[in-house]
């Protein structure tokens, strides 16, 4: 687990405004945003684990596996986002830190999904044990599925101190509605959602919703699950790539997101050590201001 206080000296903290750009910086620091409900700052780009650490017991994987975690951590990474539904997901990030030792980068979020307060508890205990972690710093409510019983168990969790961070999750625009009102009216720190480029209707509600009340926003299928980097490939990148830093299209795709002033983290999911590095690296340098990332969405719907 990472204290505030270790995430904070390890990482100068920022956050972009609507309409400014920051400037870039001849060493760029890592970008980092607070989550509101502490103030705490976690950078901005952490990684998903759906499919990519559902590897199994093959060793080769898990160890390739590895050294994806080691290069996300050398860069500064420290959200880890997996769930249950992952299949052997948990399992293989647990074998990859007992590799790795140090456990001090990571900040685990993981997700109870099954019905019933009874047996989201076991699937959170044996979570628990999957990690090898004994206090998550997140954990996450997937899809809504029996939000309301587990609410129950997260409160008392982090009460205890079992957990330090609650938070409810959906994606592909599901159930909009039901979560804006849960936003509203539940206690939770985070809310997960998708949002890229081309599908951005939880800007209408749901980004400003979380903004104004209070809740860490992660974003998923950043890159709509490798859909737009591969039909952007076939195209040079534009000119004002190089304004924000961006050397791939990859990164143009992260700096849209996490420059969202509602957005605290996107978490793209990869099983390439490269692609691992060139996702870390849209987490520095200069950012779009409120006019480029209008233009960027124009530029990109002709493409
Ligand atoms: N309801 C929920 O709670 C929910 C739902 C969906 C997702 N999630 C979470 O969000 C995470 C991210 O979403 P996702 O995995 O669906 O989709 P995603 O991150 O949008 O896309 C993943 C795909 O992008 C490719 N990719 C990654 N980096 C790349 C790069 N630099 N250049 C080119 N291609 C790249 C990956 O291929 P390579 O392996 O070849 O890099 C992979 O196929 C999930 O893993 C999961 O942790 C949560």
């Amino acid at each position: 687990m990472a204290s505030a206080s270790a995430l904070a000296g390890q990482m100068l903290a920022s956050r972009i405004l609507p309409s400014s750009v920051m400037a870039a910086d001849p060493a760029p620091t890592l970008l980092t945003h607070a989550i509101p409900a502490t103030g705490e700052q976690i950078p901005a780009v952490g990684m998903g684990t759906w499919i990519t650490f559902n590897v199994g017991n093959d060793e080769k994987l898990r160890e390739q596996r590895t050294e994806i975690l080691k290069t996300f951590f050398a860069a500064g990474g420290a959200m880890v986002d997996s769930s249950p539904m992952y299949g052997s997901s948990e399992e293989v990030i647990g074998y990859c830190m007992d590799r790795i030792g140090d456990r001090k980068p990571l900040f685990s979020a993981t997700k109870v999904w099954t019905v019933s307060k009874w047996l989201g508890v076991r699937q959170m205990r044996e979570s628990e044990s999957l990690w090898g972690e004994q206090q998550f710093d997140l954990m996450q409510i997937h899809n809504l599925l029996d939000w309301e019983a587990h609410l129950e168990t997260l409160k008392d969790w982090k009460a205890e101190g079992r957990l330090r961070y609650t938070g409810i999750t959906t994606s592909h625009g599901r159930r909009h509605d039901e979560l804006a009102d849960i936003l509203v009216k539940q206690p939770f720190d985070f809310v997960q959602l998708t949002y890229n480029i081309q599908d951005r209707e939880a800007e209408n509600r749901l980004l400003p919703l979380a903004a104004d009340n209070g809740r860490a926003v992660i974003i998923n299928r950043p890159f709509r699950r490798g859909e737009l980097t591969a039909k952007l490939a076939k195209h040079p990148l534009p000119g004002w790539a190089s304004e924000i830093d961006c050397t791939t299209w990859a990164q143009v795709l992260l700096k849209f997101v996490i420059s969202h002033p509602a957005v605290t983290c996107a978490i793209p999911a990869t099983s390439r050590i490269d692609h691992m590095a060139e996702n870390m690296a849209a987490c520095r340098g200069a950012m779009p201001d409120a006019a480029l990332r209008k233009r960027m969405i124009a530029d990109i719907e002709t493409l």
